[in-house]
């Protein structure tokens, strides 16, 4: 039997060239380098100049994927942005970069799953390319998230970073095995009960502004690890392959412990899991393309090499994505 799957032809990122480290967020709050790299792992995080808007950061990483890909803008037919940032409430940032890149067909719009918004847009885009409405798509997770952080609230400002990272997908034909190139399976939840855990206490229809991320870490890392599990579960069970098969875990980088835990349920070595968070710090939607990217352009993600990427945010939202580089 033969099928269309989603292959990943190329991917990119982008980080801003501005770093502030544990050290520099201490004389912003009350925490300490010892606290942060402790509870969470992060040492560093990026932020974007004021002059930098979540587009460019998506422009930037979105040229090098289309780079590696060998694939001109114009050649795509769906851009999907994963964005809790967006430049403007309307229109979506999407289309910016879809001028940006001089695409001119096809369709560009934005996907708000938070930090699950990779997996959210990578899921989506398979279904218009499985569905024979899309050949080749392009998408991106990127935030500039660092701007609806309350930088008097050390709970929070201290976790996050900018970013943007993006893939391109292209369809072609699979045998509908799990040998097969490309995305084997996606899984999505949200469960909108857990919205007081983590949200942003803003909007153009409540307050009339952006908010403030405003979160209950306990709670949400407790979700985030029940959660991450049984969606890990179910994506392999519908491909039918055991975690021994894994190559590489690509998560959502949102704490080292959150990153351990989810490893440790899969019997998976430390070696097979990507880490930026030490680095990067939370990205949201656009962590896992960091990552990916990362791992891909220092030779550690071969092609063949089996995936499994999740995710958990604001919603809550979760997922996960199998897929054969
Ligand atoms: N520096 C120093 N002390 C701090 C800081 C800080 N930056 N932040 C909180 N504290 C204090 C608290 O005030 C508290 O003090 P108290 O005991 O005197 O009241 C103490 O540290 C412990 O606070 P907890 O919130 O219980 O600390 P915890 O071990 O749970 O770690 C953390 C907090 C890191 C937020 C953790 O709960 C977490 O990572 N949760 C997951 C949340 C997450 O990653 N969200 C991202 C989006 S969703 C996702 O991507 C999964």
């Amino acid at each position: 039997m033969t099928v269309i799957r989603s292959v990943l032809r190329g991917c990119g990122s982008y980080l801003p060239k501005r770093i502030m480290s544990n050290e520099d967020m201490t004389e912003i709050v009350d925490t300490s380098d010892d606290w942060i790299v402790e509870r969470t792992g992060i040492r560093q995080r990026h932020v974007a100049h004021a002059d930098e808007k979540t587009s460019d950061l998506a422009i930037n990483a979105a040229k090098r994927a289309l780079e590696m890909a060998g694939i001109d803008g114009d050649e795509l037919d769906l851009i999907v942005v994963a964005t809790a940032t967006p430049d403007e409430t309307f229109p979506a940032t999407a289309t910016t970069v879809q001028a940006a890149l001089g695409m001119t067909k096809g369709f560009a719009f934005d996907l708000q799953a938070v930090c699950s918004g990779f997996v959210y847009a990578l899921a989506t885009a398979d279904n218009f390319i499985k569905a024979g409405q899309v050949k080749r798509a392009l998408v991106i997770g990127a935030e500039t998230f660092t701007r609806i952080l309350d930088y008097e609230d050390r709970t929070t400002c201290v976790l996050f970073g900018d970013g943007a990272g993006a893939v391109v997908l292209e369809a072609a034909e699979g045998a509908g095995e799990a040998s097969d190139q490309g995305i084997l399976s996606s899984h999505l939840h949200s469960d909108g009960r857990f919205h007081d855990m983590l949200y942003v206490d803003g909007g153009p229809s409540s307050t009339g502004t952006s908010g403030h991320v405003r979160m209950k870490g306990r709670e949400v890392f407790r979700h985030a690890v029940v959660n991450l599990a049984a969606v890990v579960e179910e994506v392999l069970q519908a491909v039918g392959l055991e975690s021994s098969a894994i190559d590489w875990l690509v998560p959502h980088q949102a704490n080292r412990r959150i990153l351990d835990g989810t490893a440790k349920k899969l019997n998976l070595s430390a070696e097979k899991v990507i880490v930026t968070v030490d680095r990067h710090a939370n990205t949201s939607a656009a962590s896992i393309p960091l990552a990916l990217d990362e791992a891909v352009r220092d030779g550690r993600v071969k092609r063949g090499d089996l995936l499994l990427l999740e995710a958990m945010g604001g919603g809550f939202t979760w997922g996960a994505c199998l897929l054969r580089w």
